[in-house]
């Protein structure tokens, strides 16, 4: 049987299995996160847009982050996220709530429910601090064009898909254009490039060869 629920009603019922969940994307993410971000994390303001149940502010505060912060307009999700900082937002409506200028603004694994990119990167841009980076990981365009997307299967067997929205790198690279944001730097993650742990199966169900992320580093044109 397979349900096609809201985003938030999709995430609200996956929430309590989430960090458990054998998902390849969100394993790629877990190595991928602070492999790349060990570097700018430590003493740096983190903020989340879609932070879930916290995992990465848990990963980023373990490498020395001296705040971290989300949003994320599951409170199924956020129940999750323990002592971390977290208000619910919808990341596609313009930010009101007060925020601390980040130096790392973060998106993982979130935009691809955005159906337009403009107002979630406006108000990452907003919120940066100065010399601060957005940093974005996402299911690899080439995967996400052919169909792949967040969905999650009960233990009862029933399967949950949800809208998802895949973006081509043109479409990235104008949005980031239009928020003012300049790519650092640009990267696949593909499962042989996770050095610190065995890969399960699962993950390398496609080849080891093949990107399941894409990993953008911006900053703000001074
Ligand atoms: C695959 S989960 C990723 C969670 C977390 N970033 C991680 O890496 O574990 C996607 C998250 O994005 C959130 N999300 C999706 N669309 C959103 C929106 N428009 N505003 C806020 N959160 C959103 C979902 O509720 C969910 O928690």
């Amino acid at each position: 049987m397979s349900h096609f629920l809201s985003v938030p009603d999709a995430y609200d019922r996956w929430a309590a299995s989430y960090d458990g969940y054998d998902n390849p994307m969100v394993f790629m993410a877990t190595h991928a996160v602070p492999a790349s971000l060990a570097a700018v994390a430590h003493g740096a303001g983190v903020f989340e847009f879609g932070c879930g149940t916290g995992r990465n502010l848990a990963a980023l505060t373990a490498l020395g982050a001296h705040e971290a912060e989300g949003c994320d307009f599951s409170g199924g999700m956020l129940h999750h996220a323990g002592s971390h900082r977290t208000f619910r937002h919808d990341m596609t409506q313009p930010l009101t709530h007060p925020v601390t200028p980040a130096d790392v603004v973060l998106f993982c694994l979130t935009l691809e429910h955005a159906e337009q990119l403009d107002v979630p990167l406006a108000s990452a841009a907003r919120i940066l601090a100065p010399g601060g980076r957005v940093a974005i990981f996402e299911i690899h365009p080439f995967l996400s064009q052919r169909g792949a997307a967040a969905h999650f299967v009960e233990p009862d067997g029933t399967e949950i898909r949800m809208p998802a929205y895949p973006h081509s790198f043109s479409t990235f690279l104008n949005a980031f254009a239009r928020a003012g944001l300049h790519v650092e730097s640009c990267r696949k993650w593909r499962p042989c490039d996770v050095a610190d742990a065995p890969v399960p199966a699962k993950v390398l169900k496609r080849g080891a060869q093949m990107p399941l992320l894409v990993e953008f580093i911006l900053k703000k044109h001074e």
